[in-house]
């Protein structure tokens, strides 16, 4: 990293809820307050069941708070939430995220995050089936509508000794988010200063006013790019036939049909150096839609289809130096074969294989799994995780393409597979 630290002299109220990776917490601190940050810690009664306040103690510059009463000010909670620059919640529990999106304030965590004008960055840390609940995600939706940054957990051992996604995002991850929150997108992240534009969700084709054809993608995947290429230093501009919510900064187009989005896609594409088509672009369009609605009374009607325009391979062909192309795969039967075909036909960097019939993987879910393609032959399977899992795996294969060069992808391939 070039330049100031984002986190020196700056106040970081660190929040510590009731998990079992509340241990990790510890580490955050320490790497905080190396950083030069102020560090206050702000610990739940059940996190003291999993750490000593005399751990925090030890390592903070600000004593350890636990509660609204009986410290030395009457009310803790707000000087805490007004003078903090950034407030961490590390682990963040189901319950306080519950407790945050719906306004209850019934501790000092709580009331703090209410209070506080500054920006604030939940890591959840959980049992799978518990982060999977539509409760948690729903919540979580709402937080990241209102601004919060949600640094996602990742997949690995849990507390039980089963597998899963729910762990406590690594520690190095969650503070390259703290100072991405704190310096603005160009601080720091490996996408620095790069324009990343993402396509998601399914392109909708006017058949007359009142019908489509779509498909069934939900956008979930293409959003959490978007959310992932922003945290990581991205300048991102989000083509989204959905009416999800993004990550503050990112700027949003919405369209419609393949070629409001084609439009969209091209001009914003001119000067980035990444792009990634996550979008269920539709193949197929009517080729004369009726002005008025069809009516059943006149019969079956005669719909003649003509295809859209291939965006992905539009791009290849208008390729920058050293731009990167990435395009998804949704495919039911020989996936890897098909996608792998994909990235010779459009002329990509990459290509995400998305066995959209695999369990919890594919269309709606919030969960995939896929294997990224590279055009020198190589491979990276990413088993079923969270989509923000997937979006910064992709992202970590982008990052490597940037750094390969501008020599594109023939070379650029061929040296990754030397
Ligand atoms: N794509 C695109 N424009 C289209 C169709 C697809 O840009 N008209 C992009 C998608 O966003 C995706 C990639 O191309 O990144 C692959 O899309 P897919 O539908 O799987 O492949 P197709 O080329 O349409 O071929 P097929 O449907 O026959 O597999």
């Amino acid at each position: 990293m070039t330049g100031a630290d984002p986190l020196a002299s700056k106040r970081v109220v660190l929040g510590v809820t009731g998990g079992i990776a509340a241990y990790k917490a510890v580490e955050l601190c320490r790497r905080l307050v190396d950083a030069g940050a102020h560090v206050s810690p702000v610990m739940t009664e059940d996190a003291t069941r999993f750490v000593g306040e005399v751990t925090f103690s030890a390592l903070a510059s600000e004593p350890v708070r636990r509660s609204l009463w009986g410290g030395p000010e009457p009310i803790p909670h707000t000087r805490l939430g007004q003078n903090a620059d950034v407030v961490v919640v590390a682990p963040a529990t189901a319950r306080f995220i519950g407790c945050y999106a719906h306004g209850i304030s019934d501790d000092l965590l709580t009331a703090t995050v209410l209070a506080t004008r500054a920006p604030v960055v939940v890591c959840p840390a959980m049992h799978t089936e518990m982060w999977e609940h539509g409760a948690v995600q729903d919540n979580l939706a709402l937080l990241r509508r209102r601004g919060v940054v949600v640094v996602p957990p990742a997949q690995g051992r849990l507390a039980g000794g089963d597998t899963g996604v729910g762990r406590l995002a690594e520690v190095d991850d969650i503070v390259r988010s703290v100072r991405a929150v704190l310096g603005g997108p160009d601080a720091a992240g490996d996408l620095s200063g790069v324009k990343v534009v993402v396509s998601a969700g399914g392109t909708r084709e006017p058949i007359d006013p009142v019908r489509f054809i779509t498909n069934r993608s939900s956008g979930k995947q293409g959003h959490a790019l978007a959310d992932a290429a922003a945290r990581r230093g991205a300048r991102v501009v989000l083509v989204t036939t959905t009416e999800r919510p993004v990550a503050a900064g990112v700027d949003v187009v919405r369209v419609d049909t393949a070629a409001e989005m084609e439009q969209a896609v091209l001009s914003a594409a001119a000067d980035a150096g990444v792009v990634v088509m996550a979008a269920a672009v539709a193949d197929f369009r009517a080729k004369a839609p009726a002005t008025s609605k069809l009516s059943k009374a006149d019969g079956v009607p005669d719909l003649v289809l003509e295809p859209t325009p291939d965006i992905l391979a539009e791009l290849g062909r208008r390729r920058r130096p050293g731009q990167v192309l990435v395009g998804f795969a949704a495919e039911t039967d020989e996936v890897e074969d098909r996608a792998r075909a994909k990235l010779g036909a459009k002329g990509v960097d990459l290509v995400v294989a998305n066995d959209v019939a695999a369990p919890g993987a594919g269309f709606d879910h919030d969960t995939n799994a896929v294997t990224i393609l590279g055009a020198g032959g190589g491979s990276t399977r990413v088993g079923l995780t969270s989509k923000e899992a997937v979006a910064d795996a992709v992202l970590d294969a982008v990052a490597e393409c940037l750094s390969a060069g501008p020599e594109g992808p023939d070379e650029r391939g061929a040296r990754r597979a030397r």
